[in-house]
């Protein structure tokens, strides 16, 4: 019952309409699926994904053949996965590719198990905590940058919610703050429209404008900059304005002093080493996060190397930038090991695969980045972390 018996992918369409790859596997009387996100703003060190076509067309001619008979087992998979692909990018079978089989593996482990898939992972990596922990909500309520034509001058403004306790209450919070946005954005006038995660999005040339609005309504905000997507020429241009790293760095002091800012996401470009290290030490005192994202791209080696230099304190984590579920457990292992915070993420093309909500709660990560729930996609993660607040309850009666 814990050989893989049929595995075979097929196209489907992510939140932007576009084409990615969906896997189906069975073993004995189980059967899964896993769907593979997409990313727009991406980091040039991330794992490459090939198109649906190619990727599909590798999955069901080359990797599924050689699957099938296989123990269910993600550590020996995985290892096989990476051998068979043989680069450092996973260029030729495709990271995405990859994925949607280690995910299906691994939600295959778990049901064998008999398990629920957040529980199997939690066995999976060492524990800094006894009693589960609920990740806080970073919700995406403007979008800019790439994600909506660069009507903002960063890519995400969040609402941090929630302190780990539970999430239903979180939950809540955010569907009254978001219509309380949606109000005010009217009673100013804005031109609002609907970026890729679910936000609104609107024009405006100025940087605080953002800030001012969301910290009416809410008291812990985040932001992820996505600095490499305005990198040009050794300068930032944030809106038609160009800026120094140091000039910008002061711009993020200032934001931090004012608002309650408590987690900048790739404040700079991915290679802009001196920019993160200079903020990380000011800002310190302030306990606000700088988290790496292009800057790291799930690489256990890049966490490591990011870690060791002063980089960063926190570490997005996204699946598809490594490929591999082994790989992504190692690199929240390494982030965790080091003291630092890991957040999980969705990409801003999504699909209705709600695995990111069970990694989230079984690795014990401090952070969700999901988007609104205005998109299925994006709401489907939610109501998966409802569900599993209700597993806990029953399984503690
Ligand atoms: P992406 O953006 O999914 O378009 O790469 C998300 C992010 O930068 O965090
Ligand atoms: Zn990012």
């Amino acid at each position: 019952m814990d050989l893989i018996q049929k595995c075979n992918a097929y196209k489907i369409k992510d939140s932007r309409g576009e084409e990615t790859l969906e896997v189906e596997m069975s073993a004995g009387e189980f059967t899964v699926w896993a769907s593979v996100p997409a990313g727009k703003s991406t980091g040039s060190r991330e794992a490459i994904s090939l198109s649906a076509d190619d990727s599909i067309k590798n999955i069901n001619e080359i990797i599924a053949p050689q699957l099938i008979g296989k123990k269910v087992n993600i550590t020996t998979i995985d290892d096989f996965l990476v051998s068979l692909d043989g680069t450092k990018n996973k260029s030729n079978l495709g990271a995405n590719a990859i994925l949607g089989i280690s995910i299906a593996v691994l939600k295959l482990e778990a049901k064998i198990a008999n398990q629920p898939l957040w529980k199997y992972i939690s066995t999976l990596v060492s524990q800094t905590s006894d009693s589960v922990v609920f990740p806080r909500l970073f919700v995406n309520v403007l979008n800019g940058g790439v994600h909506a034509d660069f009507k903002l001058p960063f890519q995400e403004y969040m609402f941090v919610l929630g302190n780990g306790m539970n999430i239903v209450g979180p939950i809540n919070q955010l569907e009254t703050l978001f219509d309380q946005l949606k109000g005010k954005l009217k009673v100013e006038e804005k031109e609002i429209e609907m970026g890729d995660e679910g936000g609104f999005s609107f024009k405006s040339g100025d940087i605080e404008e953002p800030f001012k609005i969301l910290s009416e309504l809410h008291n812990s905000l985040a932001i992820d900059v996505a600095g490499g997507e305005f990198f040009e020429n050794d300068k930032y241009n944030v809106i038609g304005k160009k800026y120094s790293t140091e000039e910008l760095s002061g711009i993020y002091q200032n934001l931090v002093k004012k608002f309650p800012l408590i987690s900048i996401e790739d404040p700079f470009s991915e290679n802009d080493f001196n920019g993160f290290k200079n903020l990380v030490t000011g800002l310190l005192k302030d306990e606000v996060l700088v988290v790496g994202d292009d800057l790291t791209t799930t690489n256990p080696q890049m966490i490591e190397k990011s870690i060791e230099r002063g980089l960063i304190n926190a570490v997005l984590i996204k699946p598809n930038q490594i490929g591999t579920i082994t790989e992504t457990l190692k690199a929240i292992e390494i982030t965790h090991q080091a003291g630092l915070k890991t957040i999980i993420s969705h990409r801003s093309g999504e699909t209705n695969d709600s695995f990111i909500a069970d990694l989230a709660v079984g690795v014990g990560a401090y952070g969700l980045k999901s988007g609104t729930m205005h998109q299925a996609e994006r709401e489907v993660k939610y109501d998966r972390l409802i569900e599993i607040e209700k597993e806990l309850q029953i399984s503690q009666r």
